[in-house]
């Protein structure tokens, strides 16, 4: 695999050429007044991101968005392959979409992301959907309107993946889903090559935008009203490897955090290998970065955190995490975690649950080990029965649930800025986040929507805050 260090191209005229080109054929081919697409993207916010970009694409080309793809005249799925479960979901739903080409024979069926990385996976498609149209990759972002121009113009099915060309692409026209909440992937790609992980084989090598350009992205945002930004990345924490301005995570943190406005900071996703006590000490100093800091460790037990590749041993993580319960007041902290990894035994999972206990996580994202075809893990020995690793992983839920109680019980009382970012589906009630990421409900004007709000905390059911307006903060 050619590894080439931080090239940077920006989105070419000839694809906003065919954006036009698509938006020509459109216009005879529509059913309604204006041709629909229906996305559905599956899996984490870089899957998020990629899907605003895709319909930025496709705003340019004309269309507007459905939520019924029995309108759509383009449909199509951004898809994940991190564990089996999406990928079994995928398939169900695609399966599904049989009828509605039959019905509407003219609709073009396209699958994208990670899952169509993988070569096994796009023959499978190839094989057994073959109203599926257009199929591309990650790696295929940059030309979307091409290829989707090709399949219109010549209606063959066209698959395409892992030209591994490891390019930066700027200029992409961006449709974001959220107006006061949103994405901005500051990275892509992936270096660390954690042994269970797909990620870096579909993804490819870890390369980081321009601080300038991001710099500029963010305060587009912040002037565009976002009161919650998200930095994205793998692994963000080794952000500016090989960029020619010596700029690191922190140092990009503190210059997105100088821009002037009423807005939260977030990132995600730290790896505790990379993770330095100056990101830390950015976090506690900051004005707008958030109290939070994701930091998933995986697994409690040294034995597997080695099988797993991942470069830390439990005492380098409680050591970070113990300086940033000292240094951030009220530092909320959450972590991913995968229950059943081959070779496994119960004694290394009482480590894991040791670790949760000590270290009082806000919430947790839990998963059962999936192997995946072509990573070192699933080649490794899993002797022990999934029946097994469910109950393990109910108890790991058990006493997260008791833990997130407990955290969120201690701050009944207390008055927090909170997002207020919806309904919640019950009467009047709206919820909201705080800075740590908490859920809180509360009784509220829906004109707070998108505002930010002191709320003073009166209730804690399990992880959720319930509270009510203190006042018109801000
Ligand atoms: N099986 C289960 N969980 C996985 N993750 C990544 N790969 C796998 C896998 N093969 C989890 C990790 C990661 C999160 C995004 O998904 O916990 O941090
Ligand atoms: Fe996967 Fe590890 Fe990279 Fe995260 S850091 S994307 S878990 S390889």
């Amino acid at each position: 695999m050619s590894e080439i260090a931080n090239n940077i191209n920006v989105l070419s005229e000839k694809q906003s050429e065919y954006m036009q080109l698509i938006a020509e054929i459109m216009e005879i081919r529509k059913r309604g007044e204006k041709p629909l697409a229906y996305i559905r993207t599956y899996g984490c916010q870089q899957n998020v991101a990629d899907s605003e970009k895709i319909k930025g694409m496709l705003a340019q080309s004309g269309f507007d968005f459905t939520d019924k793809p029995d309108d759509a005249d383009f449909i199509l799925y951004n898809t994940c392959a991190v564990r089996e479960h999406a990928e079994d979901r995928v398939f169900g739903n695609v399966g599904a979409l049989k009828n509605i080409k039959r019905k509407h024979p003219q609709i073009l069926i396209a699958l994208c992301g990670c899952m169509m990385e993988q070569e096994h996976i796009a023959n499978k498609i190839y094989k057994s959907f073959p109203f599926v149209g257009l199929v591309f990759g990650t790696h295929s972002l940059h030309h979307f309107p091409e290829l989707m121009y090709n399949s219109l113009v010549n209606g063959k099915r066209i698959f395409e993946r892992g030209n591994d060309d490891n390019m930066l692409y700027e200029g992409f026209p961006v449709k974001r889903d959220g107006i006061f909440k949103g994405w901005l992937p500051i990275m892509y790609g992936c270096n660390n090559f954690c042994t269970y992980c797909i990620v870096p084989y579909v993804r490819g090598r870890e390369r980081s935008r321009r601080p300038d350009i991001i710099l500029q992205e963010a305060k587009q945002m912040v002037q565009s009203g976002y009161k919650d930004i998200t930095l994205l990345g793998q692994n963000v924490n080794s952000y500016g490897k090989k960029l020619d301005e010596n700029v690191n995570f922190s140092e990009l943190l503190r210059r997105i955090d100088a821009i002037d406005g009423d807005y939260w900071l977030r990132f995600m996703t730290s790896h505790p290998r990379d993770c330095s006590k100056e990101l830390i000490d950015t976090i506690a100093d900051g004005t707008h970065i958030s109290k939070h800091l994701h930091l998933p460790f995986q697994s409690g037990s040294d034995r597997i955190l080695k099988a797993m590749n991942r470069h830390y041993d439990r005492k380098k993580y409680l050591e970070i995490v113990n300086y940033a319960k000292e240094k951030i007041d009220g530092v909320s902290l959450t972590s991913d975690i995968i229950v059943g990894f081959p070779g496994e035994t119960y004694e290394d999972f009482k480590e894991t649950l040791s670790l949760i206990r000590e270290v009082e996580f806000t919430s947790l994202f839990t998963f059962i080990y999936s192997p995946r075809v072509g990573t070192p893990a699933a080649e490794m020995d899993d002797p022990i029965p999934a029946e097994e690793k469910s109950k393990w992983f109910r108890e790991l839920l058990d006493v997260q649930e008791e833990i997130a109680a407990k955290r969120c019980a201690s701050m009944v009382g207390t008055t927090e800025k909170v997002l207020i970012e919806g309904k919640t589906g019950k009467n009047d009630e709206l919820n909201g986040r705080t800075s740590g990421n908490i859920i809180v409900e509360l009784k509220a004007p829906e004109e707070m929507i998108g505002t930010f709000q002191n709320v003073k905390i009166t209730n804690a059911r399990n992880w959720i805050l319930k509270g009510e307006l203190e006042n018109n903060g801000g």
